[in-house]
């Protein structure tokens, strides 16, 4: 049995803040902004009620309404996020007690922009070994707490909000998954935990915000991610033509378009809504395919390919049939 989505969610918070906001904080422009990456504006929470607990939940809600499937059915929630409210206890853990799932085990993964694949291909493992039989899979970020925003490198580019599915052990489904990782080359994006404030440690007040080399991050984008689909539809005995739509992890226009120039494909199969999200790490996939499929572009039986890249470094991509 493979994993089958069929139902998807999102939340994104009511605050719309604009190029043209931003340039009112840092030294930037919408004019940079948007030719350098195709973001014009981004959702970012605002008040104290809005968190990733709260769009977690709200995104999993919608997902279970749009699959028919009540929370107690579920017997598996994984979430995808690095910017949980807690350490301890899990988003995921505090999702399921919010949804009342109660016969669902429930954990985090932590592979940042890639996290929605690590943990949908996760699924997709446990429902091939009969393990489990109905999942909810959430991607969400509260990234603006991570941001230093002063630094106009990075503080354009991120997005909060959460997209989530429903997955259910299926017959078909899943055609073919694949994940990876190169820890060696994490220094490019980084972001560090609280340092050791124990009346023995030597304390150093470190950064304390995300740090990232985009010119790196982009060239292992624009390189990693071709071979990651490409090795894919090798493995499924496919060319890049036979897939109906590719729901890219939506980082920034420029890369989306390299990857349909090197696949040799028309933009239109490459949906986008980086120009309204920014980049909103391990929810950005899981948004998109919501906003895809509520448009009513899927059809039962299209073939569909998710792929991302992000910290880690960490990239993965799998192929569905709708
Ligand atoms: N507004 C105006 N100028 C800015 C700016 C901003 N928001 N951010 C940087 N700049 C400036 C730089 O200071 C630099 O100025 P200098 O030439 O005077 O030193 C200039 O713009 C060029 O900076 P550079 O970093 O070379 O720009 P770039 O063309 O590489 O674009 C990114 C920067 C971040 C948009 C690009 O590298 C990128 O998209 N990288 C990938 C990021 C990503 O996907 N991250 C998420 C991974 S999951």
């Amino acid at each position: 049995m493979r994993a089958k989505i069929i139902g998807t969610g999102s939340r994104l918070p009511d605050k719309v803040v604009t190029n043209d906001a931003l340039s009112a904080l840092v030294d930037t422009s919408d004019e940079w902004i948007q030719s350098r990456t195709g973001i014009c504006e981004r959702h970012l929470v605002s008040s104290e009620q809005e968190n990733t607990l709260s769009m977690a939940v709200q995104a999993g809600q919608s997902a279970l309404k749009d699959a028919g499937i009540a929370p107690e059915q579920l017997d598996l929630i994984l979430v995808a996020t690095v910017s949980s409210d807690f350490l301890t206890p899990s988003t995921a853990c505090m999702v399921q007690k919010e949804l009342e799932a109660c016969n669902a085990a429930a954990f985090d993964i932590n592979a940042a922009c890639s996290g929605f694949l690590f943990a949908l291909n996760t699924v997709d493992a446990y429902f091939q070994a009969g393990i489990y039989q109905t999942a909810l899979i959430i991607g969400v970020e509260t990234l603006s707490k991570l941001i230093d925003w002063s630094d106009r490198s990075t503080c354009v580019l991120f997005g909060d909000g959460a997209g989530a599915v429903v997955a259910k052990a299926s017959e078909e489904g899943m055609i073919a998954c694949l994940q990876g990782s190169d820890g060696s080359g994490g220094d490019i994006l980084v972001c560090k935990s609280r340092t050791n404030n124990n009346p023995y440690a030597h304390t150093v007040k470190d950064l304390d915000y995300l740090f990232m080399n985009g010119q790196e991050v982009f060239k292992f984008a624009v390189k990693k991610e071709p071979e990651c689909i490409q090795s894919l539809l090798q493995q499924a005995g496919m060319k890049p033509s036979d897939v109906d739509y590719y729901l890219l992890h939506q980082a920034n226009y420029r890369i989306i378009a390299s990857i349909a120039r090197k696949l040799k494909l028309p933009l239109e199969k490459f949906p986008s809504n980086v120009s309204h999200c920014g980049n909103t790490s391990a929810a950005s996939i899981p948004i998109l395919l919501d906003e895809v499929n509520k448009k009513e572009m899927l059809k039962k039986g299209d073939t569909i390919l998710l792929s991302g890249f992000g910290a880690g470094l960490t990239w993965g991509a799998a192929l569905l049939k709708w």
